[in-house]
């Protein structure tokens, strides 16, 4: 879906993030690179509830990329394993608060257990509709488009899509991110100024904003201080300003 020039609203409407940095800030404090893994989930929660009140309808934040299996075992086990404690733990409190949870990125490679309860998660909250809230595990841009032009090719393949009928509004309808807008602004922290693979083909007219701050001190304040600039900005999608 393409976000329109004729939005009435002026912030956001939805917010993508890269949360780096937690490895440098638990390395600042002489702890281990879990421990700032641990401290940024804590800020997952609260940037969670930061969302209503800004009217940021749609977060999607980057928690594991199809890149990150190449960090030792012992860090890989446990991000899987506070992902599966942050499911257990939020997921009631998710519920309550109109958090509609999805996931994205490919499953295959995941352990089941975790699956099992992204699957929970997302049946739990189905019919909240105040904040979407979009996880990508095991998600890299290039590989959401390759296993969506793979499905694409099936279709093409039994007959049910005509070659001719694939165009730009037909091949997002096979990305994870089928029910989604377009993200309008994407954060990353830790000043680092890439988008590694993060939500390649649905960022086309994004804006971004790198900022310093690591993951973990990223506070509300800072949040809402970026969306509130977003209003201020002309975003024109390649056409001439009115
Ligand atoms: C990047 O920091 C962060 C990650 C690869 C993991 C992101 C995970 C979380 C914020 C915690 C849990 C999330 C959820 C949804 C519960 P880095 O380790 O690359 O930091 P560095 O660049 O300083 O090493």
């Amino acid at each position: 879906m393409m976000a329109s020039e004729t939005d009435t609203q002026s912030g956001p409407q939805h917010v993508a993030v890269i949360m780096d940095g937690n490895g440098r800030w638990a390395q600042a404090r002489g702890r281990p690179r879990l421990f700032g893994h641990h401290a940024g989930a804590k800020r997952v929660k609260e940037i969670v509830r930061a969302c209503k009140p800004l009217r940021v309808k749609y977060l999607t934040i980057f928690a594991f990329s199809t890149e990150n299996w190449k960090r030792t075992q012992s860090e890989v086990s446990g991000l899987m394993t506070l992902f599966r404690q942050y499911i257990r733990k939020e997921a009631n409190n998710l519920k309550k608060e109109g958090v509609r949870v999805r996931f994205i990125g490919d499953r295959v490679k995941l352990d089941k257990k975790l699956v099992a309860l992204m699957n929970e998660l997302e049946e739990l909250t189905a019919h909240n509709d105040v904040v979407h809230l979009t996880i990508a595990i095991n998600y890299g841009g290039r590989d959401e488009v390759a296993r969506a032009t793979k499905r694409l090719a099936t279709d093409v393949a039994l007959g049910t899509l005509k070659p001719e009928d694939v165009d730009e509004e037909t091949l997002p309808k096979y990305l994870d991110t089928h029910v989604l807008p377009d993200p309008d602004l994407v954060i990353r922290t830790s000043g680092e100024a890439r988008i590694s693979n993060f939500l390649l083909w649905q960022s086309a007219y994004a804006e971004y904003e790198f900022i310093d701050t690591l993951w973990p001190d990223f506070s509300d304040e800072e949040f809402s201080k970026i969306v509130a600039s977003f209003g201020g900005r002309n975003r024109r999608f390649g056409a001439v300003p009115a």
